[in-house]
């Protein structure tokens, strides 16, 4: 036999060689990837029995069976050999797992921060929400608005000193920032024929800025139209509202007071949610009066009346036939006495740790 010539006996003892290796070297592997390197290099492309199976064509046709009987004995040995080192690696590995740290999944987990809604939201949607539980529903109207919705269909004219109470801020092309909620008043009467019952919430601006001012705060318009409303029926709504918001035992007075837009008017005061209605603070604060009603046990809360024939004849609606009643409330003012917040600029401030409080 020269070298190199390939006979069946050279085969089948390089054959066992190969397994004989391979099984040590598999038994060996420490981990996966040791494994695998092994793998490649017998059973791989470039394997060493791969190279060996190739040189079987070099044989005589009559031994090649036979060589070929004892490769897949050696190929199914390995395989073997590398299934349970396998299985021996993968169960070694788990019980490292499980024996190392533990995670203890009754711990509080870290979690991420939620928004929420802003705290004046909340108020708006609680107010909106005792009128809509009364039957009213919700109307809209533009912050952009013109001088005939804003004023003159209020009963506003160009030369009335309520003007001057409400510091407009005025755009180019006439139009002006919406001082108050009162247009969408005109807006929805000239939409729609009475009997209605809406209410209007929504931002409105004025050039004023202090701890209770702000250049733009929100107000919620009412409005109910019919035949036969009274001011009974508008004491009963706003007796009934405040009763919800600030609870039943609320002291509430109705003062005649003036808007263009109503005859009779009145304003509503309610009992000083801080001092309880005795007008006196902390001993030494302010003299020992109650600083947010000044000592008079009286806050005051909104707008009202009786809507003006004038304004119904501006929207078409023949005043002998039909009465109705309007409100106007300040938003902030009654999201500062619910909150106990003493400076309408903290809700817009967007400062977290106000904002989070709530
Ligand atoms: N529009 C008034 C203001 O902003 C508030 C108001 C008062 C509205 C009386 C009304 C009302 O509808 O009847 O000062």
């Amino acid at each position: 036999m020269t070298a190199g010539t390939v006979t069946l006996a050279s085969i089948e003892r390089e054959l066992e060689d190969i397994e004989r290796d391979a099984v040590v070297r598999a038994a060996e592997a420490a981990d996966a990837a040791a494994l695998e390197a092994v793998r490649v290099g017998v059973l791989g492309k470039k394997g060493s029995l791969t190279k060996v199976l190739r040189g079987l064509a070099g044989l005589d046709g009559g031994e090649r069976p036979q060589a070929g009987q004892v490769a897949n004995r050696v190929k199914k040995a390995v395989d073997e050999a590398l299934a349970v080192r396998r299985e021996a690696i993968g169960t070694a590995r788990l019980a490292a797992r499980l024996g190392g740290p533990q995670v203890d999944v009754t711990l509080p987990a870290s979690g991420q921060p939620t928004g929420h809604v802003h705290p004046l939201s909340v108020v708006m949607d609680e107010l909106c929400g005792i009128f809509l539980s009364l039957g009213f529903s919700i109307a809209e109207g533009p912050e952009v608005e013109d001088d005939f919705h804003n004023f003159e269909a209020l009963n506003i004219p160009a030369d009335h000193p309520a003007r001057d109470m409400q510091d407009t801020f005025f755009i180019e092309g006439g139009r002006l920032l919406r001082t108050h909620t009162s247009p969408v008043q005109v807006r929805t009467m000239k939409g729609t024929e009475p009997p209605l019952m809406i209410v209007a919430p929504g931002a409105v601006y004025r050039h004023d800025d202090d701890v209770t001012h702000s250049p733009m705060f929100h107000q919620i318009e009412g409005l109910m139209v019919g035949r036969g409303v009274t001011f009974r029926n508008l004491k009963a709504v706003l007796t009934e509202f405040l009763a919800r918001i600030f609870g039943p035992d609320l002291a509430v007075k109705f003062r005649p007071s003036y808007f263009p837009f109503t005859e009779p008017s009145a304003e509503v005061d309610i009992g000083c949610v801080m001092c309880r209605g005795t007008g006196s603070g902390d001993a030494g604060a302010d003299a020992g009066r109650c600083k947010v009603c000044k000592g008079t046990g009286w806050l005051e809360i909104l707008g009202c009346g009786m809507v003006h024939p004038k304004v119904f004849a501006d929207v078409g609606y023949d005043p002998e036939v039909y009465t109705g009643f309007a409100f106007g409330i300040g938003v902030e003012r009654i999201a500062m006495l619910k909150l106990r917040i003493d400076d309408i600029r903290l809700f817009y401030g967007h400062d977290m740790r106000f904002l989070a409080q709530f």
